[in-house]
């Protein structure tokens, strides 16, 4: 079955690189997908590795993510980076609401909403996380807590900005720990969040790109993308040295 929508693979650097070391991965990742036809790449540096790691990949086929934004333009918020600074520096897209802000920094579903508007008011595209812990998914409270994410990061949105949003979905058992979902589990959240966006516009749904994240690698990304609902995937470990990234980039690719 040929593939609706275009692969998106997007490596999540978290706290990690200097600018010399991250300049050294994102040049490696350039050289090394740039045979790779039909699909999307992007890393996510650092805030201080943005700029330089923006001009090095100019023009070429992998995009730069910010791995967060605030949701005010300008004013007295000491310490945050608005959207149309990461425009400024050379981002085309950003992550907001990963699990571990959520987590570790109290952020909350309408921050992230505000954070997915500022960000696609100011031209980037958000990659809004969503996903549940290990004690919502023993309870039984997967699907009702991701779907209170994805309507909580999607409402008051308009629909042609809805049409560039891209979900990931990254349960959080599954997060660096080397426990990935099962390519059903990750399938049937997938689906579910498909049919969330349905409910918005059954147009807009069609086209989406639902990533999966959590402990993904080149060898268990092939089972995952042969799920209907898998679009591509958002990376952490994996990401960080680039001939691994390279190989789940060319294996995701390539199903
Ligand atoms: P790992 O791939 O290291 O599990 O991290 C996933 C993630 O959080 C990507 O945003």
């Amino acid at each position: 079955m040929a593939r609706t929508r275009r692969p998106f693979f997007c490596g999540n650097w978290k706290l990690n690189g200097s600018i010399a070391e991250s300049l050294a991965l994102a040049t490696e990742v350039r050289n090394g997908v740039s045979t790779v036809r039909d699909v999307d790449v992007a890393v996510a540096p650092s805030f201080t590795a943005l700029h330089a790691v923006a001009k090095r990949l100019e023009d070429g086929p992998v995009a730069v993510a910010a791995q967060d934004c605030f949701w005010e333009d300008k004013g007295a918020y000491t310490g945050e980076v608005a959207p149309a600074q990461l425009v400024d520096v050379g981002c085309k897209y950003v992550i907001v609401g990963h699990s571990e802000r959520r987590q570790l920094l109290g952020e909350l579903d309408a921050a992230v909403n505000l954070k997915a508007r500022a960000a696609l008011k100011a031209g980037l595209t958000p990659i809004i996380c969503v996903g549940e812990t290990l004690a919502e998914r023993d309870s039984g409270e997967t699907l009702g807590r991701v779907q209170a994410q994805v309507d909580a990061a999607l409402a008051d949105m308009a629909e042609a900005d809805l049409s560039r949003v891209v979900i990931a979905y990254e349960p959080v058992w599954a997060i660096g720990t080397g426990r990935n979902a099962t390519p059903a589990q990750a399938e049937e959240v997938h689906r579910f969040i498909r049919s969330r966006v349905a409910a918005r516009s059954a147009g807009v749904a069609a086209q989406m790109r639902i990533l999966y994240g959590g402990s993904v690698k080149a060898d268990n990304i092939r089972v995952l993308m042969a799920e209907e609902n898998v679009d591509g995937g958002l990376v952490g470990g994996a990401s960080l040295s680039a001939e691994s990234f390279v190989r789940l980039v060319k294996e995701g690719a390539s199903v």
